[in-house]
């Protein structure tokens, strides 16, 4: 199978972003399989996720692992080219923003591969974020580029991408949301957690609020203040679990800590809450089609669209408990959704590979 599409997932992100495109790629007949680097590999971290979204086991596990960014993309780098080297694609699909996105695409490249990028463009300008850094230089490498949001073609041209790269497509983590919208039951993961009929729900896990004790310091007594507003229900990734722990998350009151969720629970709790506390980048889009308020612990995102089209808005610690105040008592609000977040952005992607994939082979 030398001309297949291989796509390359590892962190949990990935998983809701590449299931969409690859069901669209399996409808449209194209030879396809999985790499998954092992970046995550917690149960309720990776597999959960292959089950409940209906993706292919994967052909490869590279059981990377974790480590410094050095070591985990070392690690990924090598790992990934004996595998590409093995079974040479004909394309590489790599998703979002994490150390296997660039570790994927910077392998392709050197081995002469072509190089997919789904959700390309987006920029917080803010090169102290890991995810920056990744966003940035998988750009540069990929010969396709898949775009969520009509700023990040903005973005690619004025860093000298030709248009002919740049595809708006839409939002597949929106596909994913879409395709399983029935299921999430809110009550039934509200029940099972013993929350409130009104509760928040609050997740952080980026390194600049997780990582140093004084930021998860900050973020914890802003929470705690916080719960005196609203019961908050912590599903907590595991990279913040320790620092935010020990800055006195799990002894504030009205907050449940709990293990990370699976897909469908944690978008149950979701939908039926009230506000939602958070520093992800999948949870400001997902809220903004939820129409549930979001409220962003970070001074910048690279996902504008979620403010000026969704429920998000920015905040400090400090600023934390009067947007929440504002928030609670506010009439909910209704955006209008942001252009392309239809659920069809797998298969805007399938046919422009298969398109493109025509055109390759003709010219060959
Ligand atoms: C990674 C991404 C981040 C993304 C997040 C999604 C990078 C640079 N960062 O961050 O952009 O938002 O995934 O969740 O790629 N760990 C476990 N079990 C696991 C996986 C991780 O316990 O299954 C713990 C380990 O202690 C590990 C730490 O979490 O050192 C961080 O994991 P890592 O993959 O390096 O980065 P994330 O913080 O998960
Ligand atoms: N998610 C989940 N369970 C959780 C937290 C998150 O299923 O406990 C899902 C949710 O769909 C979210 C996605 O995982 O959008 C990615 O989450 P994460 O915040 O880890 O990554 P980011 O989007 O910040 O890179």
């Amino acid at each position: 199978m030398l001309d297949h599409v291989v796509h390359v997932v590892g962190a949990r992100p990935n998983f809701v972003k590449a299931a969409p495109v690859v069901a669209a790629l399996r409808a449209a007949g194209q030879p396809q399989s999985v790499v998954h680097t092992g970046q995550h590999y917690d149960e309720r971290m990776s597999h959960i996720f292959f089950r409940e979204l209906g993706l292919p086991e994967p052909d490869v596990d590279l059981g990377v692992g974790s480590g410094s960014h050095a070591r985990q993309t070392a690690a990924l780098l090598t790992a990934l080219e004996a595998e590409l080297t093995a079974r040479p694609p004909g394309l590489v699909m790599v998703y979002g923003d994490v150390n296997s996105t660039l570790a994927a695409a910077l392998v392709a490249a050197k081995l002469g591969l072509p190089v997919a990028h789904v959700e390309a463009g987006l920029r917080s300008f803010d090169m102290t974020m890991p995810e920056e850094v990744n966003r940035r230089l998988t750009d540069q490498l990929a010969e396709l580029l898949f775009v969520t949001s009509a700023e990040a073609v903005g973005h690619l041209a004025n860093e000298g991408v030709v248009p002919d790269r740049i595809h708006f497509v839409g939002n597949p983590m929106i596909d994913t949301l879409m395709a399983h919208l029935p299921r999430f039951d809110a009550q039934a993961a509200r029940e099972a957690h013993g929350l409130p009929e009104r509760y928040g729900v609050v997740t952080l896990h980026r390194p600049a609020n997780v990582d140093d004790p004084s930021a998860a310091s900050a973020a914890v007594k802003a929470l705690r203040e916080a719960a005196e507003h609203i019961e908050l229900a912590v599903p907590l990734h595991p990279r913040g679990r320790a620092a935010l722990e020990a800055a006195g998350l799990g002894e504030a009151r009205r907050v449940r800590i709990l293990e990370p969720l699976g897909y469908l629970e944690f978008m149950g709790l979701l939908r039926g809450a009230a506000v939602v506390i958070t520093d992800s980048g999948g949870v400001q889009e997902e809220t903004t089609v939820l129409r549930v308020p979001c409220l962003t612990l970070r001074p910048n995102t690279e996902r504008p669209v979620t403010v000026t089209h969704g429920t998000n808005r920015l905040v400090t610690p400090d600023g934390l408990v009067p947007a929440l105040i504002e928030t609670l008592d506010g009439s909910p609000a209704a955006p209008e959704g942001p252009p392309l977040w239809d659920g069809r952005a797998g298969e805007r992607i399938a046919r422009i590979v298969t398109d493109w994939r025509k055109a390759r082979s003709h010219h060959a």
